[in-house]
C-alpha cells in the first residue's frame, strides 16, 4: 500500500512538470523589454550557438534542423557572427561556449571561422561540441582539438544496425560508430556519446549490448536520453511502430543505473554518467543563465526564457539588417525561476544551498519549502550538508520530469517550425 502511494505521488510530480513546463514555454510574440540590458542572476552566463544543418535528417529529432545547403550555411554562419555581435557589443562576455545542433561540424572551414573569430573576440575558457559520426576523420579530431575544443559529444544512438535504421537514422552503421569513438576517445579533456533508448522496437537486451560495447571501448562519458519525441513526430512513430510506452522507461532506466554504475561510471547528472576526472556535462545546471544565438536557440537571461527564429529566412533578415533575431519571450516569475533552478540543480543531481543563496538571496527552504518536503517525503531526495541530494531511486523520478520539460520544448519547437516562425 505505501508502496502504490509512493509510485503514484511520483507518478503526479512527472505530471505536475508536464503540466508547468508547459505554462513555464507559453511564449509571446516578440521581445520582452529591456531584459538584454539587465545584469546577469549569477555571475556566469555561458552562451549557446546552434548550427541547424545535419547530412541527413533523422525521423526521431526534433531540433530545428535542415538538409545540409553549403551555400545556405556560409550565410547563416555570416549571420551568426552578426548576432554574436550584437551580444558583444552590449557587454556580453562568455567564458565558456556550447555549440550544438543540428550537426556544428557539417561545414568545418565556417565553423573553425567562427570559433577563430569568437576567440579573437573574447577569452574563452571551455568549448563543447555536439558532433555526428559521420564527421570524425583524423584531421577533424586534430582540428577541432586546436580550435581548443574541449568536449565533444558524438550521437550514436544505438550500435545496432536494425535500431539505426527503425529510428530513421542512416547517417552510420554500428561498425563506423565504433571506429570513430576510437578516433575521438582521448583526444579530449571529455569525450562523450549520447545513446537513445525506449524507442519502441527496442527491446532492455539491445540497449545492454549497447552498453557493453560502451563499457570496452572505455568511453569516458555516456548520455542516455529516452526517446522524447515532439507530438507529430511521437505520432508518426506509434504509427510505424506500436505505442511509447513510458512504463517501459522505468525498466530501462533500472538497467542504465544497475549497469553504469557497477562499472565505476558516476551520474554527473541523471542522464549522464562519466568516468575519470574534469568531466564536463550540460551547461544548463552549472550556467543558471545563457544566451542563445543561432536559428531556433532557446536561451534564459535576465528572468526572461526566450526563443529564435527558427525560419532560417526569417532569421537571416533580422541579423542581416541589425537586430536581435528573437521571435517570442516570456518574463518569468520568481516562482517559475525557482521552480527551473530547482527542476535543473536535481537534474544535476544536487541543490547546493550556497549556490542557490548566491541565486536568490535565501535559503531553498523559505521559497520552496513544500516542493522540498514532497520530494524528501517520496524519497527522491535527501537532505546533506551543504543542501539536498537525489536519491538513486529518485533519479528515475527526475528524469522522467526532465524528460516532460524537453518534451515540452520539442513541441515549441515543432509549432514555430510548422508555422514557420
Ligand atoms: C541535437 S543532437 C546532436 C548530435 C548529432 N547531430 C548526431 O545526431 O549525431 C543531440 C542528441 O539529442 C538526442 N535526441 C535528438 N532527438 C531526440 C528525441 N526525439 N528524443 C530523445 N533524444 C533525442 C540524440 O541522442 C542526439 O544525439
Ligand atoms: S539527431 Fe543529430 S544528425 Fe539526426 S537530425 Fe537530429 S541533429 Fe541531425
Amino acid at each position: 500500500m505505501r508502496e502504490a502511494l509512493r509510485s503514484l505521488g511520483e507518478a503526479m510530480l512527472i505530471r505536475f512538470v508536464r503540466l508547468e513546463g508547459r505554462k513555464f514555454l507559453e511564449l509571446k510574440r516578440g521581445i520582452e523589454r529591456g531584459f538584454l540590458s539587465k545584469g546577469p542572476l549569477g555571475k556566469k552566463v555561458a552562451l549557446y550557438v546552434h548550427i541547424p544543418f545535419c547530412r541527413q535528417l533523422c525521423a526521431y529529432c526534433s531540433f530545428n534542423r535542415y538538409p545540409l545547403d553549403e551555400e545556405l550555411a556560409r550565410e547563416y554562419f555570416k549571420g551568426l557572427r552578426k548576432e554574436l555581435d550584437l551580444y558583444i557589443d552590449r557587454g556580453f562576455s562568455f567564458r565558456s561556449v556550447y555549440l550544438g545542433g543540428g550537426t556544428p561540424t557539417v561545414m568545418m572551414d565556417e565553423l573553425s571561422s567562427f570559433l577563430e573569430y569568437l576567440r579573437l573576440r573574447q577569452p574563452i575558457d571551455e568549448i563543447s561540441l555536439e558532433t555526428n559520426p559521420r564527421d570524425i576523420t583524423p584531421e577533424n579530431v586534430r582540428l577541432l582539438k586546436d580550435l581548443g575544443v574541449r568536449r565533444l559529444s558524438m550521437g550514436v544512438q544505438s550500435f545496432d544496425d536494425r535500431m539505426l535504421r527503425a529510428m530513421g537514422r542512416f547517417s552510420h552503421n554500428g561498425l563506423e560508430a565504433i571506429e570513430k569513438i576510437k578516433l575521438a576517445q582521448g583526444v579530449f579533456d571529455t569525450f562523450n556519446i549520447d545513446l537513445l533508448y525506449n524507442f519502441p522496437t527496442q527491446k532492455p537486451e539491445d540497449l545492454k549490448e549497447d552498453i557493453r560495447i560502451v563499457k570496452e571501448l572505455g568511453v569516458d562519458q555516456v548520455t542516455f536520453y529516452p526517446l522524447m519525441p515532439a507530438p507529430r513526430k511521437h505520432k508518426a512513430i506509434e504509427r510505424r511502430f506500436s505505442k511509447i510506452d513510458h512504463g517501459r522507461e522505468r525498466v530501462f532506466y533500472r538497467m542504465i543505473l544497475d549497469e553504469m554504475m557497477q562499472d565505476g561510471y558516476v551520474p554527473s547528472t541523471v542522464w549522464c554518467f562519466s568516468r575519470g576526472d574534469h568531466m564536463i556535462d550540460e551547461y544548463i545546471i552549472e550556467y543558471p543563465e545563457y544566451i542563445a544565438i543561432g536559428s531556433g536557440s532557446v536561451g534564459l537571461y535576465g528572468g526572461v526564457f526566450y526563443a529564435n527564429y527558427f525560419d532560417l529566412t526569417n532569421y537571416l533578415q533580422r541579423v542581416n539588417s541589425g537586430q536581435f533575431p528573437i521571435a517570442m519571450s516570456k518574463r518569468l516569475t520568481r516562482k517559475e525561476l525557482l521552480h527551473y533552478h530547482l527542476l535543473t540543480q536535481f537534474f544535476g543531481m544536487s541543490l547546493r544551498r550556497e549556490v542557490h543563496r548566491e541565486l536568490f538571496g535565501r535559503d531553498p527552504e523559505e521559497e520552496l519549502g513544500i516542493e522540498l518536503l514532497v520530494l524528501r517525503l517520496l524519497g527522491t531526495i535527501e537532505a546533506t550538508q551543504g543542501g539536498f541530494r537525489v536519491t538513486r531511486r529518485g533519479m528515475y523520478v527526475v528524469s522522467g520530469m526532465m524528460r516532460e520539460f524537453f518534451t515540452g520544448l520539442n513541441r515549441l519547437r515543432e509549432y514555430c517550425m510548422s508555422r514557420r516562425i
